[in-house]
């Protein structure tokens, strides 16, 4: 892959985000976990309120869990918060509360891996440490015209194209820019691709590379909504593992199959479409684990749950 055209490109086109003009490690880790798999319009209002709640390293390692997970409500997959939050206690410790610089000791970090260590390093550090990431994989895949390649031979080629950059972190912010605007999976615009002279998929990059389906599975919930005038809302805390893994909701009752009534509120996860019906019970709340909620300020819950509550018009 050749530097110069591309990082010309990237000079002229590239988006103007608030994490590309900054080169703190502690900021730049942060907004690394939340574009894991969260997009960037989602992540942009998201990343300076963080930072208005957590400005630093120890005021997010001395926080509890729970304000983290709250902080990160909407964001999704939430064990991503479980991890910064453990990561931060873990710098406090090992690290005299700075971001380690080695790369070797980000890596030991929960919830960083080869890429997000990667993109730190060569961000703040200058290391020439390749970003492989689902849009750089297909930039690669297609720019070879090898859907077949695997990882190693990925990092491979993303290894040898990033020792001929001058600099490492704008040849994967140029990368990562390249897939997530001009190569995009659906319509890639190879004629306004800095490389396509040099990709091996130009302009049938359609037909060589098919999208990959995800299998869907639907789940139909009762939600229990339990109000009470002094008390407010009853929640339980969902389990550690599986959907909305940790968060807290109203108690929820899987329906073995599906109810002829429309639910309120249809949620789409990765792997799962969500069918939410919310029932107002007569029963107390006796034998039921959980707490009451006065209001929903201090808690986490799923993006879900408050779509069904606006959609019932359920306020607290
Ligand atoms: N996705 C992952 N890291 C990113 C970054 N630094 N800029 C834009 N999108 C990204």
């Amino acid at each position: 892959m050749p530097c110069k055209p591309l990082l010309t490109w990237y000079a002229i086109h590239h988006r103007d985000l608030p994490w590309r003009k900054t080169n703190n490690p502690y900021r730049i880790w942060v907004s690394e976990i939340m574009l894991q798999q969260t997009q960037v319009k989602t992540v942009l209002p998201r990343y300076e309120r963080w930072f208005e709640r957590f400005p630093s390293m120890d005021s997010l390692a001395a926080a509890s869990l729970d304000d983290v997970l709250k902080a990160w409500e909407g964001l999704g997959y939430y064990r991503r918060a479980r991890f910064i939050h453990a990561a931060s206690q873990h710098i406090m410790t090992h690290h005299q509360g700075h971001f380690p610089q080695l790369f070797e000791e980000m890596l030991a970090l929960p919830g960083i891996g080869r890429s997000t260590a990667g993109a730190i390093s060569s961000f703040c550090f200058h290391t020439a440490t390749p970003v492989l990431d689902g849009n750089v994989k297909r930039v690669l895949k297609r720019w070879q015209r090898d859907e077949q390649l695997n990882d190693k031979q990925l990092w491979h080629l993303a290894q040898s194209a990033i020792d001929q950059a001058d600099d490492a972190g704008l040849w994967n912010q140029a990368m990562m820019e390249l897939g997530a605007t001009v190569c995009s999976v659906r319509q890639p615009d190879c004629a306004a691709c800095p490389v396509s002279e040099h990709c091996l998929s130009s302009f049938d990059v359609q037909e060589s590379i098919p999208t990959k389906k995800v299998v869907v599975k639907d789940l139909y919930w009762q939600v229990c909504v339990y109000q009470h005038h002094d008390k407010g809302i009853f929640l339980q805390q969902r389990p550690a593992t599986g959907v909305w893994a940790g968060l807290w909701t109203p108690p929820l009752i899987e329906l073995p199959k599906k109810p002829t009534k429309k639910p309120q509120h249809i949620h789409l996860l990765t792997h799962r479409r969500l069918h939410l019906y919310a029932h107002t019970p007569t029963n107390d709340v006796d034998e039921l684990e959980g707490q009451w909620f006065p209001s929903l300020d201090q808690i986490a819950l799923p993006t879900g749950i408050h779509r069904l509550f606006a959609s019932i018009h359920l306020k607290l």
